[in-house]
This record gives structure tokens, sequence and C-alpha cells, in this order.
């Protein structure tokens, strides 16, 4: 039988360049892939966040954080120890305050044997060499969980910087390596940074979360700090931000900048990735991310039920961060990412 008629050769109605260019050609093995990479994660590029709690139980789950625990001090320095041969650089330590510690003042939160800095203590005298950032806000501390002082239903600004200034000061004197600001009062940055310098801890860095959002994502954060009944039916909206907003979390990063803010964060992460490249490529500084408890849960969640490949999805969620200039991610999973990355 007659062989079939050879097809025409393609004509120009070919969108774009096709057949010259084929985009597919780079993805064809692994070493080329790995060649065009454009991004890669590393242990060095995430910070794990920590809760420590009282007492000599070593660990405690946190129900709607599966996989996450509540860690007493001896089992923090362990913890720690490990992320340091991990290549994980720092942690963040989240203080579970028991309740009758709590106040409306929140004068726990600058008592310099409070939880958070003999967890500082022990840390730098064990495990040096891992970075220790604190948080700086009340809401661990005040009987109303709120970041600030309240009267009369009002979150007062002013009167909450000097408690704030307090709170850094006592992590300073512990030892610790950078204070967060988290607490998104006006002008605080300059207040601590001042206050810093002026006792002899200049080389304190101090990380701003200056886009930290009134966000529904925190929920199991509370529940895992013990805040969540002590806030209610409150909410943090008349300081935190409207997510409906993203200008306006360059102003704050501006600000921020001008008082001192060496390292800035936008919070939470995934979806709020368009602050995460503006806030990077408007001020090149050291811009840090903060993959929060309900991104985690939801994760977990979808992988508990199969839904969703651990494997995978833990690291492509991070790259997505990575991707949108992130230096580094706040990231609850950052021990077991570590040690995936080092099985390789
Ligand atoms: C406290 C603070 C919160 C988080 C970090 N620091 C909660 C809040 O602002 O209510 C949330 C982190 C997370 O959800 O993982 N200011």
């Amino acid at each position: 039988s007659n062989p079939p008629e050879a097809l025409p050769a393609p004509k120009s109605f070919e969108p774009g360049q096709f057949p010259q260019v084929r985009m597919r050609r780079n993805r064809r093995t692994d070493w080329l892939r790995a060649l065009v990479a454009e991004n890669k994660l590393d242990a060095s590029d995430l910070i794990w966040p920590v809760f420590v709690m009282e007492g000599d139980k070593v660990r405690e789950p946190v129900p709607s954080m599966p996989g996450v625990d509540r860690l007493s001090i001896p089992a923090l320095i362990d913890a720690v120890g490990h992320a340091g041969e991990l290549g994980v650089p720092a942690v963040a330590l989240f203080p579970v305050v028991p309740p009758a510690l709590k106040s409306a003042a929140a004068e726990e939160a600058w008592n310099p044997d409070n939880l958070v800095n003999r967890a500082i203590r022990a840390l730098k005298a064990q495990v040096p060499d891992v970075g220790v950032i604190c948080d700086v806000a009340l809401d661990p501390y005040t009987s109303h969980g709120h970041d600030g002082l309240i009267e009369d239903g009002e979150i007062l600004n002013d009167v909450t910087l000097d408690v704030l200034v307090r709170q850094a000061l006592a992590q300073a004197e512990a030892g610790v390596d950078v204070v967060a600001p988290s607490d998104m009062m006006d002008g605080r940055v300059g207040r601590i940074r001042q206050a810093l310098d002026a006792r002899g801890h200049d080389k304190v860095a101090i990380l701003s979360y200056a886009a930290k959002y009134a966000s529904a994502f925190y929920g199991p954060f509370r529940d895992a700090v013990g805040s969540k009944a002590n806030l209610g039916a409150g909410d943090k909206r008349t300081y935190q931000m409207d997510p409906a907003n993203g200008d306006e979390a360059l102003r704050e990063c501006a600000l921020d900048v001008a008082e001192g803010a060496d390292m800035l964060m936008v919070k939470p992460g995934m979806p709020y990735l368009d602050l995460v490249w503006r806030v990077k490529q408007a001020f090149s500084l050291p811009t840090f991310v903060y993959q929060v408890s309900g991104e985690y849960a939801m994760l977990m969640a979808a992988i508990e039920r199969g839904w969703l490949d651990r494997d995978r999805v833990l690291v492509e969620s991070l790259m997505g961060f990575k991707r949108a200039g992130a230096d580094a991610v706040l990231t609850y999973t950052a021990i077991e990412v570590a040690e995936r990355l080092k099985k390789g």
C-alpha cells in the first residue's frame, strides 16, 4: 500500500517561536533541572518557632498543630541543639505563660526571671551558636490577650511603648540576639532601638514584624500559647493591618526602617506573597516571612487526610517564599524540612 502523504510543514500560524523554542528542553532530566533551578532551599533559610512551657515534663502536644509540641526548658535545649546540627541558624521563642502570671498591665513581660528570659539564658549558655529571636509583644502576658495595655476598651499606644521597652531590655539583659516587636504599636522600633543603645545593647538586632495583618490564620498559635481564652471575642484590628491593604504595608516598613529596623517581616505568609515581593524590592533589607500556625494547620489537616503529599508539599510551600524574595522563613516545619534536605 502507499505510504501516507507527508504532513505539510507547519506554517507561521504557530504562536510565538515554536518549534525553534521548546521550553521543555530544559526540563528533560534531573541534572538539567538542577542546573537551571533559579532558587534553592537550604536549612540556613529556616527559622524555627518554638513554644516554651514551664516545668520539667518534657513535651506536650498542641492539638490544633499536629506534630508541634510545647517544650520545657530542658527539652528546648536538646531540640535547639538538634536544630543547630541540622544547620538551622535561629529559633524564635514563644512562652506559654501560666494564667496566674497574666495581668492587665502585663508586669510579667519584663520580669528578668520570666520563662522566656530563663530560656534565653539557658540557650545562650548551652547552645550559644544558634541565634535566639524573641517576640516583643504583651499578648502572652495580658489577662485580656491584647498586645498592648487597655483603657476604656481602647488599646493605648504610647503607654504600651514603655512596657515594650522594658520587655525588650529584659530580653537583651538575658542575652537575646534579636528582638522582634510583633505588637504593631506605632513608634516601637525607634523607642526600643534608643533604649537598647542607651544600655549598651547596640549589638542586639531588631526584626520588625512590620507588615503584620489582623489575620484569622493565627488561631492555632493562640491555642498553643494559651491566649485564645484571654482574647475571647476580641480582635486586633485597631493595631494589626487590614488584609485589604498592600501600600499601607510599605509605609509601615518605611517607618520601621527609618526607626532602625535591621530586618523586616511579612506575616502571615502564603496569602501575602505579594507583600514579600514588594517589601524585598522596595527596601533591599533582609526580609523574612512567617508561615503562621493556621497555614501549618491547614497543610497538616490535608496531609493527615491523604489529600496532600507531605514529602512534596512542605518544601514546595517554602520554595514559594524563596521565589517571592524572602531571605528566610519562620516555619513550624523547620526541623522536618531541614532533616529532609539533609537526606537529599
Ligand atoms: C503575638 C504573636 C502572634 C503570632 C506571633 N506573635 C499572634 C497574634 O498576633 O495574635 C502568630 C504566629 C502564628 O500564628 O504562628 N503578637
